[in-house]
Order: C-alpha cells, then structure tokens, then sequence
C-alpha cells in the first residue's frame, strides 16, 4: 500500500471525512483519529493483557478480518511485517485510506479466510482472529485454515462474540449457540457464538494450546499456541479427505 506518509493535517481531515464508514479509531496524525464505532484502544488493552508482544521485531503477523486495519498499524508499529488480510475491498474499508496516510507497510489480501494455506501466504509467528469467528458459518474450517498457516510454536490470538444465552454462557459444558437469520444484532451474517468452554474446546481441537483466556462482558478472548497432535490431525483430514476410514 502507501509508502510515503502524508502529513499535510487538512489534506488528512479531508480523506477522513471523505469515507462514510469508519469502523476503526486509528490516530492517522496528532489529533486525528477515524471516527469509528469500535473501541479499538480498550481493544488493544484487553489483548496486551492477554500477552500481545510489545516488540515485535523480526516476527511475521497475519491479521485476519483487518477491516480498517487498526490492529495491522498496531502490530507494523511494534516492529512486525505484517499481512492484513479480508474479504472486504480495501478501498470499501478505510484500509487504503489509513494505510497512505501513516504511509504503511502493511501488504493487504483481499481474501477469505477459508482461502488461507502455507503454500499461498507463508506462516507466521503471531496470528490475529479477531471480531470474525462469530461472522463464520464453518468456525472450526477456519480455524483449521489459520492452523495450517501459523508457525510450530507461533501464537494465534482470538476474539469473539460469546453466546447471549446466560445459561448458556455460564455452563461448563462446551457450547456454541446458533443464531438463524439475524437473530444476533440484525446481521444475517452473525452465525455461531460459544461460550467460554466451547471456545476453548474448539481452538484445542483444532491443534493449539490454549495458553490464556479472557472475558470481557459478552466478548471471549483466548492466546493459544500452535501444536502438533496427530490424532486430531487424523480426525481432521478424515473429515475434509477420503480414502482414510478405519486407519
Ligand atoms: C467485526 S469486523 C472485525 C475487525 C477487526 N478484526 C477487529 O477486531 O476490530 C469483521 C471483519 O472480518 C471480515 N470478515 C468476515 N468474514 C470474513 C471471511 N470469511 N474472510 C475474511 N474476512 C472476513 C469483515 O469484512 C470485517 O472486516
């Protein structure tokens, strides 16, 4: 994307107020921050509890669903190389228009994360999941797919939605409520939301270590670490292969 950082303050105003739909609070220069919906900075604050590298130099990171990409700034600010990656145009996002002010580095994918493998992106050592999972009709697909890509040992940090069902929410037993149509907040494309144990039991499945986890009213968030176990590998290619039944 950009290279060369604009810091004519007018010129900045102008772009922001030129795009209807911020969703990010991303500070482009003293002063100026994109008028989104979205608590970007407490975000920030709930992550670095949860263990997000305050350097990151020399790491690779991938954030997944980057939208106006306030958490790829973020992670390219703390020394990272990073990939922002979503299914959205960053041209409809405020993605282009963030990263030619702050004249980022960031390379963006306009790509869906069921797409993500080794062999088309690389791997990386930190990789964000954040704000998406809920949005998904296939969350564990996915999460096989953003395994594939981080690194043995490398570090995926979720957020999600968690179920609105206090019972629900509160049981032990590993969880995820369904919601048809656009039952959850008006959006047809809000799906599936666990609660805290379902959201544990599911990342674990998918090969990771579950390392932290966090609850911020109804908002889950987990650190987990990229293991190999080869039974769950098994079940895995059993259900997306063929040819494998009763090895
Ligand atoms: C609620 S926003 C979250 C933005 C940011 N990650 C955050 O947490 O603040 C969800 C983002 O995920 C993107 N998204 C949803 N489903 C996706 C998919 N299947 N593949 C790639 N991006 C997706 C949307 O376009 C949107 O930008």
């Amino acid at each position: 994307m950009g290279t060369q950082k604009i810091t004519d303050s007018a010129r900045i105003k102008e772009l922001v107020a030129g795009h209807a739909n911020w969703y990010h609070q991303v500070e482009l220069a003293p002063g100026v921050t994109t008028p989104g919906s979205h608590n970007s900075s407490l975000g920030l604050v709930y992550l670095d509890a949860l263990g997000l590298p305050a350097d990151c130099s020399g790491k690779r990171v991938l954030d997944i669903g980057c939208m106006d990409g306030f958490f790829s700034f973020e992670m390219e600010r703390r020394g990272a190389e990073v990939v922002g990656l979503d299914y959205a145009d960053p041209e409809i996002t405020g993605f282009s228009i963030a990263s030619s002010v702050l004249g980022s580095q960031v390379e963006h994918h306009t790509a869906n994360v069921y797409e993500l493998s080794r062999e088309r992106f690389g791997a990386f050592d930190i990789v964000l999941f954040l704000g998406v999972l809920y949005h998904l009709r296939n969350p564990m697909l996915a999460f096989d797919r953003v395994r594939s890509v981080v690194a043995d040992g490398g570090l995926m940090f979720v957020e999600t939605q968690l179920s609105t069902d206090p019972t629900v929410h509160n049981s032990d037993v590993p969880l995820w409520h369904y919601f048809p149509r656009s039952t959850l907040h008006q959006d047809g494309t809000n799906k599936w939301a666990p609660n805290p144990a379902g959201l544990k039991a599911v990342i674990e499945e998918c090969e990771f270590e579950v390392l932290q986890t966090a609850d911020h009213g109804d908002r889950g968030y987990a650190r987990a670490r990229a293991i190999a176990d080869h039974e769950l590998e098994f079940f895995r290619k059993l259900d997306s292969g063929s040819g494998m039944w009763g090895r």
